[in-house]
């Protein structure tokens, strides 16, 4: 038996700390209708399994300016695409970045497919990818579980094994919570994950999980997840 992530709580707390970032719809303006724009936020996750949000908002406005459809960054040679890139490390990403662009345009008529299985198709795309650009951008009921996520989930459980070796329950955690608002739910864990549940520090008195928090209750958050054994 473990304990249920709230995510009514998740949510009210996204709900007045959501990070403003330049792909992404507030929750308001997300409750009024308006829907964020595919293109912008698969580029954002292929840059930020990169590197830090910091970074990425420059790239992503170096290439949303150069290409501001996923048609023009198709159109563009790979060489400027590479040259975009530099910095960013790991140019396999980039070249995918480029073959995902034209395969959207020449398979799919320029639109990106709606569904986390059939994104999952596309190169570059892989589990964590697809269901991010899924619940973001259609709110589909997947867990998104990246490395904050992962972490968030450890502590919560207060986890004796290493993450790595309970993959299945953290994405079963999430998974059996994950509400209507499911793109702002994932968005909210990914942004506890970054500025409460933080890597060295763990700020519980501000955070929305505090209340069924295992590793809160063991007095030492700091202590999960536990380091892998080499
Ligand atoms: N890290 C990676 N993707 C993210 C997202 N969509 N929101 C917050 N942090 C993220």
């Amino acid at each position: 038996q473990t304990p249920a992530i709230d995510a009514a709580a998740v949510l009210a707390w996204y709900d007045r700390h959501a990070r403003d970032l330049p792909w992404r719809v507030s929750p308001t303006d997300r409750a009024r209708g308006q829907a964020p724009n595919p293109y912008f936020v698969w580029l954002s996750e292929i840059m930020l399994q990169q590197t830090t949000i910091a970074a990425v908002r420059k790239y992503f406005a170096a290439f949303t300016a150069l290409w501001p459809t996923v048609h023009d960054l198709a159109a563009a040679p790979l060489d400027d695409v590479l040259v975009q890139w530099a910095g960013l490390g790991y140019y396999a990403r980039a070249r995918n970045l480029h073959a995902c662009a034209v395969a959207v345009v020449e398979h799919h008529g320029g639109v990106f497919p709606k569904s986390a299985a059939q994104l999952r198709e596309l190169p570059g795309i892989g589990d964590y990818t697809s269901a991010a650009i899924a619940a973001i951008c259609q709110d589909e009921p997947v867990a998104v579980v990246d490395g904050n996520v992962d972490r968030v989930v450890a502590r919560y459980l207060a986890l004796e094994k290493p993450v790595r070796e309970e993959k299945p329950l953290v994405r079963a955690t999430v998974q059996a919570v994950v509400p209507q608002r499911a793109g702002d739910f994932a968005q909210a864990m990914m942004d506890i994950g970054a500025t409460i549940c933080a890597p060295r520090r763990a700020n519980c008195l501000v955070c929305p999980l505090e209340a069924g928090c295992l590793g809160r209750r063991t007095g030492n958050p700091l202590a999960f997840p536990v380091p892998p054994v080499k």
